[in-house]
């Protein structure tokens, strides 16, 4: 398994642009901000990954269900380079699992700015 696994994703990191763009300060609120919308056809899928995906455990409407609340009020005072990183990773210990397969960092980071802007219809 692992064997086949690798190829892919190192196919994956080369494939994908946004992998290795943007500033390496990432963390920043000033590099969340400014995170690149992906491709139209990619950001819709983003978006009902995590209207779907995400809000079956944090709630259809993201105000918390099994996780909790994803809504600006909720995640306004957290850094977001930790929000990002958690979406990445998951939480050890917790049913917050890793999107690491699924998304690249920047899309991560794009998903937590609509997250705070609370407007996950912009790109529709
Ligand atoms: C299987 C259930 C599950 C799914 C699916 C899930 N989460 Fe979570 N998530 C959790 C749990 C539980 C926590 C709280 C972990 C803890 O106790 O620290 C969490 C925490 C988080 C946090 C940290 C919130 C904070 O206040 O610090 C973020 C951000 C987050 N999830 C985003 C997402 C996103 C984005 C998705 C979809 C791509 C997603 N989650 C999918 C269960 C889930």
């Amino acid at each position: 398994m692992r064997r086949a696994l690798l190829p892919a994703l190192v196919v994956l990191a080369v494939t994908c642009p946004g992998a290795a763009a943007g500033p390496p300060d990432a963390g920043t609120t000033a590099g969340a901000a400014a995170a690149t919308a992906p491709e139209p056809a990619r950001s819709r899928a983003l978006l009902a990954l995590l209207r779907q995906d995400c809000g079956a455990c944090h709630g259809m409407r993201l105000t918390g269900g099994l996780g909790p609340a994803l809504t600006p009020e909720a995640l306004r005072t957290k850094p977001q380079s930790a929000l990002v990183a958690t979406i990445l990773s998951g939480r050890v210990g917790t049913a917050m699992p890793p999107w690491r397969p699924f998304l690249t960092e920047a899309e991560a980071r794009w998903l937590v700015v609509q997250l705070l802007a609370g407007d996950l219809d912009a790109a529709r």
